[in-house]
C-alpha cells in the first residue's frame, strides 16, 4: 500500500521525521508530498524544502519526496495511493484534522486518511514553534536535524543562538560558524 504524507513542511521538524520513520514501517512505500501554496509566504522555497527533506530521509529506502499543486486526493490518486497520513499532537488538531479528512472523503471515496499519534516527545512541536524560537535567538538543536538547523539559523541570520535554558548541555558551536569566527 501506497502513503502520502502531505504538508507544508516549512521546515520539517524531528516530529516529522519520527512519524515518517514510523510509517515507512508500516507501508510499502511513502511518499512526502510538499504542497505548492501560493497563499502562503514560506521561510523556505519548496526546492529547498525538498532538498532538506530528502537529506532527512535518505536513510529509508522507501519513503519518496516530492512536492504537488492542487488537491491533495488528486495528487494520491495521481500516484495510485490509499492512503494520507497526518499526525495528531493534541485535541487541537483533531478538530482540523477531522474536518479535513471529511471534506477529502467527499472528494474522493478511495482514499483513507490514517491518523498517527505524535510521540509523546514531540507533542508540543511545529514547524512555527521552530521559526519562533530561532527568531528570537534561540537553540532548535533539538527540534531539527542539524542541518536543516543551520538553515535556519542562517535565514535568520544568528550566528550564536543562546543556549537553551533547560538543556544541560552546552550546544557545540556550528562548524562553519567557527571557521568564520576564525578568520
Ligand atoms: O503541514 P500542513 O500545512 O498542516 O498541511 C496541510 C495540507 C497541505 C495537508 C492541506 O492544506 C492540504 O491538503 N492542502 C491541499 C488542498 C486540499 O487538498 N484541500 C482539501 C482538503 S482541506
Amino acid at each position: 500500500m501506497i502513503a502520502i504524507y502531505p504538508g507544508s513542511f516549512d521546515p520539517i521538524t524531528l516530529g516529522h521525521l519520527d512519524l515518517i520513520q514510523r510509517s515507512s514501517r508500516l507501508f510499502e512505500q511513502v511518499i512526502v508530498a510538499v504542497l505548492r501554496n501560493p497563499n502562503k509566504m514560506p521561510l523556505f522555497s519548496v526546492e529547498q524544502r525538498l532538498d532538506q527533506i530528502r537529506l532527512s530521509t535518505e536513510h529509508l529506502p522507501n519513503v519518496k519526496v516530492d512536492s504537488f499543486d492542487g488537491l491533495t486526493v488528486n495528487y494520491a490518486q495521481m500516484q495510485q495511493a490509499q492512503v494520507l497520513i497526518r499526525g495528531l499532537r493534541a485535541v487541537s488538531d483533531f478538530e482540523v484534522e477531522l474536518q479535513m479528512a471529511h471534506t477529502n472523503k467527499t472528494l474522493s471515496t478511495q482514499i483513507e486518511t490514517v491518523f498517527l499519534a505524535t510521540s509523546n516527545e514531540y507533542s508540543f512541536l511545529s514547524s512555527s514553534v521552530v521559526k519562533e524560537i530561532a527568531r528570537f535567538g534561540g537553540s532548535i538543536d533539538h527540534l531539527v536535524p542539524p542541518h536543516i538547523a543551520l538553515d535556519i539559523y542562517q535565514c535568520y541570520n544568528q550566528k550564536s543562538p543562546m543556549l537553551n535554558p533547560i538543556s544541560t548541555e552546552a550546544i557545540p558551536p556550528l562548524k562553519n560558524i567557527s571557521v568564520e569566527r576564525e578568520a
